[in-house]
């Protein structure tokens, strides 16, 4: 480090379980960038003076996680439309004295679909959960070309409000989260996405009757550590096509170091970072792994 090294980071709480400080300071330093980027733990009720401190402290840009997503937007001097739409900011620059918030969490979403050659357009999709990473999930789906989007919810009114906002760009039904609704969802649905937290932990429950899949489902699971869910472990061995949560989180952090660079974001080095921070030696201790 040296007297001009920029600092960048990430404000959440917790937020010892990201894998992002790896993830940007291993594409700094490949890109030969002089920068860090370094874990900012702040508490809900510091998040105002923390979020102030950044213009302060001449910090370039951060990523805001759970719990802060929400609640940051209205301490920003600018939120870009997609951001606004989703109500969530995930990447913050600094320009010019401004705080600008953008939310990469979508797009991220988008370009790992993408990547597996997963074509969305005309596709009809169910999405479980309704919760926070839902709604960029859900945003993404339709932007990305979806002609229905279901989406079904433990606590219904939560599905019914997010189909309510998402209506405004596409077709969305929600439902209650049963069986027999997975039953009648799976014969729809060729895309299945899991943003519930559910599967993080190693006791958790199976969110439905995995033998309902059949081989020409796709599977998407936001989580990415484990690597590999119960959902995930299940669709393949019934043969379908199936996504887990390393791509999402790879995009939106790469799309994050191209807002603050205007460099190309080295993806093969952050996926290296993400796989190692799961599973490599010193690795992160599940359950830790979902945006
Ligand atoms: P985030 O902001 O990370 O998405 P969240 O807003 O707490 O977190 O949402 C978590 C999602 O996982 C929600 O859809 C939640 O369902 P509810 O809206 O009914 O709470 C879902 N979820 C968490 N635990 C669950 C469980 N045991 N069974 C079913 N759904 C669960």
């Amino acid at each position: 480090m040296t007297g001009r090294t920029q600092v960048y980071g990430i404000i959440g709480y917790p937020v010892r379980h990201s894998a992002s400080p790896k993830m940007q300071t291993e594409s700094f330093k490949h890109l030969g960038i002089d920068a860090v980027y370094v874990p900012f733990e702040v508490k809900p009720e510091d998040l105002e003076r923390a979020v102030l401190g950044i213009k302060a402290l001449g910090i370039k840009g951060v990523n805001v996680t759970i719990p802060h997503k929400e609640r940051v937007l209205k301490f920003l001097d600018f939120v870009e439309d997609d951001a606004v739409f989703i109500g969530a900011v995930n990447t913050i620059k600094v320009e010019e004295g401004k705080l600008l918030g953008f939310n990469t969490d979508w797009l991220g979403f988008l370009k790992s679909i993408e990547e597996e050659g997963i074509k969305l357009e005309g596709l009809s999709a169910l999405l479980i959960g309704a919760g926070g990473a839902s709604k960029a999930v859900g945003y993404a789906l339709l932007k990305g070309g979806c002609k229905e989007l279901h989406i079904i919810n433990r606590t219904f009114s939560r599905a019914k409000e997010l189909a309510d906002t998402l209506s405004q760009i596409g077709n969305v039904f929600a439902y209650k989260l049963s069986d027999s609704a997975f039953e009648v969802l799976l014969k729809k649905c060729i895309l299945v996405v899991n943003t519930t937290s559910l599967g993080m932990k190693e006791e958790d429950p199976p969110i439905f009757d995995y033998s309902l899949l059949k081989s020409e489902h796709i599977v998407v699971d936001i989580i990415y550590n484990p690597l590999e869910t119960k959902l995930i472990k299940s669709a393949k061995e019934r043969g379908c096509k199936t996504v887990n949560g390393v791509g999402m989180l790879v995009y939106q952090g790469a799309l994050a170091f191209e807002i603050w660079t205007g460099r190309k974001p080295p993806i093969e080095i952050m996926k290296k970072a993400v796989l190692e921070s799961v599973v490599g030696p010193g690795g992160l201790e599940p359950p830790t792994g979902r945006l």
